[in-house]
């Protein structure tokens, strides 16, 4: 039975939450994971009151420009440089996000990539299913960098952040933190951390682990002149954003042994990734899977549905997106509908 409103979903996603919205909406969903091009991003949008989106799909006031439809837009993750949120307020579309589901998977994820980087898994492993280790092996091959009793320093400190300083204490590792703004002395307690100015903490830190928005201001926040200062026994792990490290630089500064190791899952211009860090033995990269448990990918895509249906006006949540990024838009949305 067709309802009175239709969302888009813009890949494929669980079948038990295309349920649960297809209890209230029609639910029009891609079959087949691709880029959207602006041009399809504006006729899949022009033709529904909501949208499910992925981190690929780029949502400008090019793509919405004329749209009288759309009223909301529920985006698939936590970070959200991919939508221009300005422009969709000022259009009264309420855009939704993925927060806290996702803290305590992505923070064992940057101590997933921190552990393999500083120990070699990947490459050990690549070289053990090349056959290699029947030639013999000595005793001094194959080592890597300490992580336990070291100092741990973390860029960004929010939920994740700190959800990746707790985990500090297992390893005895003193916690050092910069952002912008110093936490709450209580917070700063329970995660056993100290705020440092940034160049401090480039300077300080044993290994770095980034968890900061991407933003203009955040673009290259770790460049040639950052990595200058690191320690060349330090590992790097950026599972923010790409654009925030300059890949570029990062490359010739692990090939030339200024950083020891990084532990990469996000990229500038991902799913494109620079030749020059493919070649590195020193470099663990994923492809941006830092939330992807079976349960966290789960409750992500659920909280991105229940946003949606909320935002609509269904559910019990309705007219209050649990995560709603512009409340300001509400006043314009409102009037619309
Ligand atoms: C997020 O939610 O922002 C992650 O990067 C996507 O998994």
């Amino acid at each position: 039975m067709s309802k009175s409103q239709s969302i888009w979903v813009s890949r494929p996603l669980f079948p038990e939450v295309l349920a649960s919205l297809a209890q209230y909406v029609d639910v029009h969903v891609e079959t087949s994971e691709h880029k959207h091009t602006p041009e399809e991003l504006r006729e899949k949008l022009a033709e529904v009151d909501g949208a499910i989106i992925g981190l690929s799909d780029r949502i400008d006031d090019k793509v919405i420009a004329g749209n009288r439809r759309l009223r909301a837009i529920a985006n698939l993750a936590v970070g959200y440089n991919n939508l221009d949120l300005p422009a969709l307020t000022k259009a009264g579309i309420l855009a939704t996000n993925t927060p806290d589901v996702l803290n305590e998977t992505t923070a064992d994820y940057a101590w997933a990539l921190l552990l393999a980087a500083a120990r070699r898994v990947s490459s050990a492993e690549r070289w053990l299913r090349a056959g290699e280790w029947r030639g013999g092996m000595r005793f001094d091959d194959w080592l890597g960098v300490d992580v336990h009793g070291k100092t741990l320093g973390i860029l960004g400190m929010g939920r994740i952040g700190q959800a990746i300083a707790r985990r500090a204490y297992g390893f005895g590792m003193p916690v050092l933190y910069h952002n912008r703004s110093r936490l709450p002395e209580a917070i700063e307690r329970e995660c056993r951390a100290e705020w440092v100015e940034k160049t401090a903490l480039l300077k300080r830190a044993d290994h770095l682990i980034l968890v900061l928005p991407y933003n203009a201001q955040n673009h290259h926040a770790i460049g040639a002149p950052e990595l200058a200062l690191m320690k060349p026994t330090a590992v790097l792990v950026n599972i923010a954003r790409g654009g925030i490290v300059d890949d570029a630089a990062l490359a010739v500064a692990l090939r030339e042994g200024r950083v020891a190791a990084a532990g990469l899952d996000v990229f500038e211009g991902e799913p494109a990734v620079n030749p020059a860090l493919r070649e590195l033995n020193n470099a663990v990269l994923s492809p941006h899977i830092a939330s992807a448990s079976a349960d966290t990918r789960r409750a992500m895509a659920q909280l991105a549905a229940d946003n949606l249906l909320a935002a609509l006006g269904y559910g019990p949540s309705a007219g209050h997106p649990p995560s709603l990024l512009n409340p300001e838009a509400r006043a314009r949305h409102d009037v619309e509908t």
